[in-house]
């Protein structure tokens, strides 16, 4: 198996931004989780990993490990590219286990011509492991090739099993038509696969996009849901405003006709930092997602320290109504190492709230909003600007999310509440919005030097509001 060249692996040179409960790499560039599983005891998260810079490059799988799902242990790199069936980058991919051992399938990416990254091909690969740490490229590889009428996208592969079968569907773009749609695949034994054909492709690049990234097909409460990452989609008003979105569609897979029915393409958050998501089943039955805290096109001034990138916190999926939504995971409250407000407020002028270490804090809000017509706030800030600010106006039932430096805001309706919850984990460097258990999340960066951060909630109207935060650290 290839190894890393260590003389070569750049170093963190500064530490300003680096976060203190987020997985990151030790150093060198981050981009999607891949790999997700529990295997021997262990919870595995692996991620596109460049250990050599602190930009993209020739695709590594990172490796961490957990007990929690939230104190992780860095591993040695998974996978190493270069070899013939992954040339130009070990891209993304997901996990399996079989049996004693843990599976790893994954995109092999190929230049034809090393100057030029715009021209490619790309095929499927499998590696495994027997102790989920040491990897072995699989002899047979590829497993999978393109098939004919595939244009030059044809990547990250996602496995799963049903009724004693293994199916993997992967994110393609056909040649003819230039639009996005998602492959399944099927097999016996995971390195042997038998083509089903296109179960949906894109209605229009404008309203769903040329390019579905990262498919993740998943069954959650009675239904199949496809969730993705979108290229190419046209701002909606305040919807799909990102360049690259991650965005769902819920419906139905039928296995023998192989064809996914489904209702339109819903964002699965709000924010302007989130791309690239995947899930998995923990052990007790919760479907945990994790995303890349990025996307390629967001500024990240942490490159020139020597890394870039990190990964949200693990979330639970859930169904919020008709539309899925997300929660953190239970196992984020071990991350709290001390309570540092626990208090009822009638909020309305601005009300700044001290807390020891607010860079690294959770807050727990609930806003009594009965009988209420009017909007409330809260905002972290620097002496300079607002870094991030949440408010939600009853009237219009939307939520807007600013983040400093950002040309636009950000939107989520959420309707009129009664009550309104917003569980916020602020990091070094990052913001994570969680808004009426599933109604809506907020994934934010945000970048601040050697300046006194602070915390204020505000109400246009006197709000009951009760206020817990806690002190984080991983
Ligand atoms: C999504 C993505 C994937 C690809 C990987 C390469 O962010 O572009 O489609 O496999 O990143 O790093």
């Amino acid at each position: 198996m290839r190894q890393v060249n260590e003389s070569r692996v750049v170093k963190v040179t500064n530490t300003r931004y680096r976060e203190h409960y987020h997985i990151q790499t030790p150093a060198g560039w981050l981009n999607d989780p891949n790999g997700l599983c529990f295997f021997k005891g262990y919870y595995h998260v692996f991620y596109q990993f460049h250990p050599y810079s602190a930009e993209w490059g020739p695709m590594h799988w990172g490796h961490v490990r957990s007990k929690d799902l939230v104190h992780w242990e860095n591993l040695p790199v998974a996978l190493v590219p270069g070899d013939s069936e992954d040339s130009g980058g070990c891209f993304s991919g997901s996990a399996i286990v079989r049996g004693n051992r843990l599976y790893l399938i994954y995109t092999g990416h190929h230049y034809y011509d090393d100057d030029n990254q715009d021209h490619f091909w790309e095929n499927q690969n499998v590696a495994y492991s027997d102790d989920g740490i040491h990897f072995t490229k699989y002899t047979g590889n590829p497993v999978i090739e393109a098939p004919k009428d595939n244009s030059q996208d044809f990547r990250d592969p996602k496995v799963w099993e049903h009724d004693g079968q293994y199916y993997l569907v992967l994110g393609s773009r056909e040649q003819a038509n230039n639009r996005a749609r998602i492959l399944l695949y099927q097999s016996d034994d995971l390195l042997n696969w038998q083509y089903r054909g296109p179960i949906t492709e894109s209605r229009s690049i404008e309203l769903e996009g040329s390019m579905w990234e990262c498919p993740d097909l998943f069954r959650l409460n009675g239904q199949d849901i496809i969730a993705c990452s979108p290229m190419g989609i046209q701002p909606q008003r305040h919807r799909f405003l990102n360049l690259s979105q991650a965005a769902y569609f819920i419906g139905q897979l039928d296995y023998n006709q192989a064809h996914f029915s489904h209702y339109d393409l819903h964002l699965l958050d709000y924010g302007h930092n989130f791309y690239a998501p995947q899930s998995f089943l923990t052990p007790d039955g919760r479907r945990i997602q994790f995303g890349w805290f990025s996307s390629f096109d967001n500024p990240m001034p942490e490159q020139a320290d020597g890394w870039a990138g990190a990964l949200t916190l693990p979330r639970e999926l859930v169904m919020h109504g008709d539309r899925l939504g997300a929660i953190p995971a239970q196992e984020t409250t071990q991350l709290r190492t001390g309570e540092v407000l626990n208090t009822s407020a009638i909020i309305h002028s601005p009300h700044r709230f001290t807390v020891t270490d607010p860079q690294h804090t959770e807050w727990d809000l609930t806003f009594d909003l009965t009988g209420y017509d009017g909007q409330v706030s809260w905002q972290l800030a620097n002496t300079d600007q607002v870094l991030i600010s949440l408010s939600y106006d009853q009237g219009s039932g939307e939520i807007t999310v600013h983040q400093h430096g950002q040309a636009s805001d950000r939107y989520a309706t959420i309707g009129h509440v009664g009550q309104l919850r917003a569980r916020i984990f602020v990091d070094t460097s990052s913001v994570e919005i969680f808004i009426n258990d599933g109604a809506a999340t907020f994934t934010e960066r945000y970048y601040t030097d050697d300046q006194p951060v602070t915390t204020t909630l505000a109400a246009s109207r006197p709000t009951a509001t009760a206020i817990k935060a806690y002190t984080l650290d991983m």
